[in-house]
């Protein structure tokens, strides 16, 4: 089946270029015009299959493995309201990041969204804004959003998604997280979902999927059907930086997209 013009427009949004079927004068022959249509049809072929199919077993997970002697600071947490965890994150020294952060980056968005992402940690734009998702990776990510009708930007909660990163300092020189730092942070992002109650979860990226289902399986294994963490779905995708360097796993992405607009409608 031929793309309909919105189904392109969607994909080009992500920087997916499509076969395009030009009409010639015998009728209509399909000339390529462009590249990158294969795997992009194939995908999107399968989206209709993979749809809703539960994960076993990965509901209630914790967000990640913790010992008995942080009980009660998780327990302090969890009574916090808004205001009270963005003071809490700011003042936080509970590992060695804060002593290389400019400033926590928390979250942005639509408190009562429908659609949270969850990313991975801040870099250097991040650390220096405060807020996540700023750089070419955040353009990305914008675009991504874009293809499914959602925003970063003021809009109601089923269309303006919350964004929240797993750590919520910068690792210095960007390097990957430590357990005990994703351990540690991810209270405040166990909140941050409390406090959201979104409908959906979009975990991007191998840190948000440790934090979110306690796996270490690589994305292309956990990708394609749908998780659950605390009872939400979770969709998994690769991480707008990684989809930078990897082009050709953009099309994933577009149907992980689609299987979580799925998720959304339902
Ligand atoms: N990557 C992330 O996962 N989060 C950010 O905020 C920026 C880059």
């Amino acid at each position: 089946m031929p793309w309909t013009e919105r189904q392109r427009a969607m994909l080009g949004e992500m920087g997916i270029v499509v076969w395009a079927p030009t009409r010639v004068a015998s009728g209509v022959a399909a000339a390529a015009t462009a590249v990158d249509s294969t795997a992009a049809s194939k995908t999107a072929a399968r989206v209709g299959t993979e749809t809703a199919r539960s994960a076993p077993a990965a509901a209630d997970r914790p967000l990640a493995r913790r010992d008995d002697t942080r009980y009660a600071r998780e327990g302090e947490v969890a009574a916090l309201d808004w205001q009270a965890l963005r003071e809490h994150v700011a003042a936080c020294r509970a590992c060695r990041l804060c002593e290389g952060r400019t400033q926590t980056v928390f979250g942005v968005g639509n408190e009562r969204a429908h659609c949270m992402i969850v990313g991975e940690a801040p870099g250097e734009n991040e650390d220096r804004q405060g807020e996540p998702f700023v750089g070419a990776a955040g353009e990305l990510l914008d675009r991504m959003l874009q293809s499914i009708g959602l925003t970063r930007t003021d809009a109601p909660p089923a269309q303006q998604v919350y964004i929240a990163n797993t750590l919520k300092c910068r690792p210095p020189r960007n390097r990957n997280p430590e357990p005990d730092e994703l351990a540690l942070c991810s209270v405040y992002l166990r909140r941050q979902i409390e406090l959201v109650q979104p409908r959906l979860l979009i975990a991007m990226g191998r840190f948000a999927v440790q934090s979110l289902l306690d796996s270490s399986d690589p994305i292309g294994r956990l990708r394609g059907r749908v998780h659950r963490f605390a009872e939400r779905p979770v969709v998994v995708t690769y991480h707008p930086a990684y989809l930078l360097r990897n082009p050709a796993d953009k099309a994933r992405a577009w149907a992980d997209l689609c299987l979580a607009a799925e998720q959304l409608h339902r």
